[in-house]
């Protein structure tokens, strides 16, 4: 067993070379199988390299959170400007109509509530229900520093083995307890062991000190997580921001459903994300779309 890595000399990330991807358009995805490329490519534009992901899986442990209440009037409108959805085999069979052909990235982890320790879950659903429902990619949280984060590695590693079984991507969330720093030595520690042990692409949070060395040294794509609602042109200036640095799309939940003008918000950050728009351009962009469909409501 190696010792706690406390080597003086300077890591480096060559934060400027990015990692090469022979075969495939996705880092780290060269060697998988056509299923799981096909899969990848579902939820990745292949022509941009990105994925908008729209989250709407909250209620797996907060019940119906602000912005979900009726997922059949609210979002289900949402679906078709994102690239992929992540959400629960619940959500996805009772109010998802099976004609939308839109990506599954189904949440597969649950047990505790906001009402108990967050980290102590559970796998929720057997492969042959993520295969049953069609899924392009099969997703939990991974609480490393957690009070249960070896039993959630645990099932990352499970979740990772069914998933290569089938060809199923596995993307594990990053889980940062409430005690514990957001910072990228944080975030490499965390995106790496997922990506060690087998995780297809990584759901990370954005830290504004030093995200591309969590980009850099993390071998498969990492998707920025929203977070809670901020300013519109806050969320909008994260999101570029960690595109630039490195990141391969977002899976932005509240700082979409929760906005003003939640269509109008989710085509901004289309733009910031697949033509590398400006956020203040991104900003007037949404808007003017707020103001068009203001205006077409009457
Ligand atoms: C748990 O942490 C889940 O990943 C969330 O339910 C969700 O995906 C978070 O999305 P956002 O923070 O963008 O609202």
């Amino acid at each position: 067993m190696p010792e706690v890595d406390s080597s003086k000399k300077e890591k480096e990330y060559y934060e400027d070379v990015p990692q090469e991807a022979p075969g495939f358009f996705l880092k780290g995805a060269g060697n998988v199988d056509w299923g799981m490329k096909n899969r990848l490519s579902r939820i990745f534009n292949p022509e941009t390299g990105r994925t908008v992901m729209l989250a709407i899986d909250h209620g797996y442990f907060q019940g119906p959170t602000t912005g979900l209440e009726r997922i059949d009037l609210s979002i289900v409108p949402l679906m078709p400007y994102a690239d992929a959805l992540m959400l629960t085999r619940g959500v996805l069979r009772t109010m998802v109509p099976a004609s939308l052909t839109k990506p599954i990235v189904m949440r597969c982890s649950g047990g505790p509530s906001i009402l108990k320790e967050l980290s102590n879950e559970h796998l929720a659903v057997d492969i042959e229900d993520a295969i049953r429902m069609n899924v392009s990619a099969i997703t939990l949280q991974v609480f490393i520093g957690g009070e249960f984060e070896s039993r959630s590695v645990r099932n990352m590693t499970r979740l990772v083995d069914m998933g290569l079984r089938y060809g199923i991507p596995v993307m594990a969330v990053t889980a940062v307890g409430k005690d514990m720093v957001r910072d990228a030595r944080y975030f490499r520690l965390a995106c790496r062991i997922c990506a060690e042990l087998g995780a297809q692409f990584i759901k990370c949070y954005y830290v504004d000190e030093g995200f591309r060395t969590v980009t850099s040294s993390c071998p498969v794509p990492i998707v920025m997580a929203g977070g809670k609602k901020i300013a519109e042109l806050d969320a909008l200036t994260m999101a570029y921001n960690a595109i630039q640095q490195g990141a391969s799309g977002v899976d932005m939940g509240r700082n979409i459903f929760q906005s003003e003008a939640p269509k109008a918000m989710i085509q901004a950050v289309r733009k910031v994300v697949h033509e590398n728009m400006k956020p203040k351009e991104a900003l007037n962009l949404y808007e003017t779309l707020k103001n068009e469909q203001e205006k077409a409501r009457g």
